[in-house]
């Protein structure tokens, strides 16, 4: 079937200048496209904001994709999503205005790691990303090209859901495809803290001046 921008239930929120990077916002398990609108405009205000839901169910929570038990992925589901992803990307860009090689992603937890799980399977559809507590998701049959591509990703050291190892050994996976990425550690668990969020807007600061 052909996916159309109407494919996965979403928010599109116009940008307010032309040339800015449009955000891809993805939430956390049991999130909604509702979620990350507001960080999104925190992060990059001039930034159009395509924030889609997650099409999974998992006892009623929104989520990108199957998993068999928390931390253990069903991977044929990931890659089949991470596909559809993909493909809505490119069908809101055509349908929206906005330049589609500009996309960053913004991810939380679930977000977060079909971002991640984007960059290694479709690296030619995100400039950039955001992997706010993120881990490996899949180990792709081929390294891909990241060359150049600039990656933040914020990560707790007790962190329950997403293992420190397993955080550390995602950034070594995009490094050694060519990304340019920066790690910053925090002391605390899952949840997203205040200090993430300004250093990811700081390092957003790059694509404002079209660096
Ligand atoms: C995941 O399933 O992607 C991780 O366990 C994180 C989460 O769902 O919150």
């Amino acid at each position: 079937m052909r996916t159309t921008a109407e494919s996965i239930v979403h928010v599109f929120e116009p940008g307010s200048d032309a040339p800015a990077a449009p955000l891809l916002l993805l939430h956390g398990t049991g999130g909604n496209e509702h979620d990350l609108l507001s960080l999104g405009r925190k992060l990059y205000p001039q930034a159009a904001l395509l924030s889609p839901r997650g099409q999974v169910l998992e006892n009623g929570m929104p989520r990108f994709f199957r998993r068999l038990a928390e931390g253990v992925f069903d991977l044929d589901d990931l890659r089949q999503r991470t596909h559809d992803l993909a493909a809505f990307v490119a069908a809101a860009s055509a349908a929206y205005g906005f330049d589609s090689h500009k996309v960053i992603a913004v991810g939380y937890s679930n977000g977060a790691n079909i971002a991640a799980s984007m960059l290694l399977l479709h690296p030619d559809v995100l400039a950039g990303a955001v992997l706010f507590h993120a881990m490996v998701p899949l180990i792709p049959d081929q390294q891909p090209d990241l060359r150049g591509v600039p990656v933040f990703m914020g990560a707790g050291r007790t962190d329950a859901m997403i293992p420190p190892q397993l955080a550390e050994k995602l950034a070594q996976l995009l490094q050694q495809a060519g990304a340019d990425v920066k790690l910053l550690w925090q002391p605390g668990g899952h949840a997203l803290t205040p200090a993430e969020i300004q250093a990811a807007t700081d390092w957003l600061g790059r694509f404002q001046r079209g660096s």
